[in-house]
């Protein structure tokens, strides 16, 4: 076989196109991540505005990127370098690259850990009451087992190559279809679980009553990030996806869907976990230990919870996987596209990168004191490289593609792109206008804030 004329991957279907960027888009933002900062953030106001961001901002970024993928049919350095040759907009793409390396190597250590609470509570550790503090102190004693950590974030990784080194539509689109309908399935199960739960009302109380006086400056910029987040905007995970698209594939319809299911998604999350936690008299601002944390201190109280907390874990672990293997391909498709390497190739050197870029990430739950509480930053490794990358590096780069999309390469020509499916672009101007002007100002606004504050989401 010829290695250098490898040919491009191709989605086999629609269908299997729009689970695999769902999958992408749905992951541990969604179910670990939005229930602990809406908890955070008082609840249904936060709810409110993040509904905005996803339709203001979300939605028009995510329509450019699938734009920019589809048009030019290569990773994200490829198509800046395609769209606007011998320019610095190459960089953009390589930003989003290194993210991507960066982005697996600590999202796969808290999807380890999902992994193995998962064991952990099928094999009964929380089948007996426990309190808060137990269930912290089992926690930490977890996440700092050097042996655990790194163990379990080696078989994520792991699965992940296994899934991405198979290619686009016999690897990704495959395992996508198998486990996006498990997915969505067990989130019904648990939600109905949940809600059928004495004293649900008042979880829901607090998820859907806004109460305005709690949003702030901050709560609008926490409000963006999880948008930007959870749709996993501004590292060119779309512009990948989207550049094993056919031509004939509507675009809007397409980054309609994916926002719709990622967002109902995030809300059937908050079903599962407020009603739960009002039932047992728990305060939903927990923090980012809410579901490792909190749920399982709650499972021996609730009729079923063991099963019910396996589930959980199972929903987190494989949602974080059908994003981690998005997470994966975008610096693969660079090294194909680019480099030319073989996919297998390009699969293991990178998972392998990821893996060894993410030990002191697995290591800074207290396994090692220096990595626990980094100097400078004052927090541990994980933490700093959360914010660095998914925080600033993601809202940075969603800039620059809304910029490169409203002002460099054009609404002009990003339109015709859209509308190669044969169906007119009837909110052509809406969109243009967001693009140029609503989302460049709006992240400035919150990436301006971030740099003043300095506590931007941590
Ligand atoms: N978009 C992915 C998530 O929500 C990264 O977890």
């Amino acid at each position: 076989m010829n290695m250098t004329r490898q040919k491009r991957g191709t989605w086999g279907s629609k269908f299997g196109f729009i689970l695999a960027a769902a999958g992408s888009a749905i992951g541990l933002g969604n179910i670990w991540r939005f229930p602990y900062i809406t908890g955070e953030n008082g609840g249904a106001a936060f709810v409110i505005l993040y509904l905005f961001f996803v339709v203001a901002i979300g939605l028009p970024v995510l329509i450019a990127e699938l734009t920019v993928g589809r048009k030019t049919r290569k990773n994200p350095v490829g198509a800046f370098k395609s769209l606007a040759p011998k320019s610095l907009w190459k960089f953009v793409g390589a930003l989003g690259v290194f993210t991507g390396i960066a982005t697996l190597s600590f999202y796969g250590v808290v999807a380890g850990w999902a992994l193995g609470y998962f064991f952990k509570t099928l094999l009964g550790d929380f089948s007996q009451a426990i309190t808060g503090a137990q269930s912290e102190t089992i926690f930490s004693q977890f996440s700092s087992n050097p042996l655990f950590a790194i163990g379990l974030f080696f078989l994520f990784i792991l699965l992940t190559a296994f899934i991405v080194k198979g290619g686009v539509s016999a690897g990704i689109e495959r395992w996508s279809k198998i486990l996006m309908p498990v997915l969505f399935v067990l989130l019904i199960v648990l939600a109905i679980y949940s809600l059928s739960l004495e004293g649900a009302g008042r979880g829901l109380e607090f998820y859907f009553k806004p109460d305005f006086s709690k949003i702030t400056a901050t709560t609008f910029a926490m409000a963006l990030g999880q948008a930007m987040f959870s749709l996993g905007l501004g590292i060119g995970i779309m512009i990948t996806y989207a550049s094993y698209l056919s031509k004939n594939d509507n675009l809007v319809a397409s980054a309609g869907i994916i926002c719709l299911f990622d967002t109902v998604i995030a809300i059937i999350a908050g079903l599962i976990i407020f009603p739960a936690l009002f039932a047992v008299n728990i305060d939903p601002a927990g923090g980012p230990g809410l579901v490792f944390v909190v749920l399982p201190s709650i499972f021996a109280r609730m009729p079923m919870g063991i099963l019910f907390g396996a589930g959980i874990f199972l929903l987190i672990s494989l949602a974080a996987l059908t994003s981690t293997i998005s997470i994966l391909e975008l610096p693969v498709s660079y090294f194909i596209d680019d480099r030319k390497w073989p996919r297998k190739k390009a699969t293991w050197v990178i998972s392998l990168v990821a893996f060894i870029m993410g030990i002191p990430s697995a290591l800074s739950m207290g396994a090692s004191d220096y990595l626990s509480d980094i100097p400078f930053f004052g927090m541990g490794f994980l933490d700093m490289m959360s914010i660095v990358f998914a925080n600033y590096a993601l809202t940075i780069g969603a800039f620059f593609i809304s910029v490169f999309v409203g002002y460099k390469w054009g609404i002009k020509a990003a339109v015709k792109e859209i509308e190669l499916s044969g169906k007119k672009f009837s909110l052509r101007s809406v969109w243009a206008f967001l693009i140029r002007f609503i989302c460049p100002v709006a992240i400035a606004v919150i990436l301006g804030y971030i740099m003043i504050t300095g506590n931007y989401l941590n």
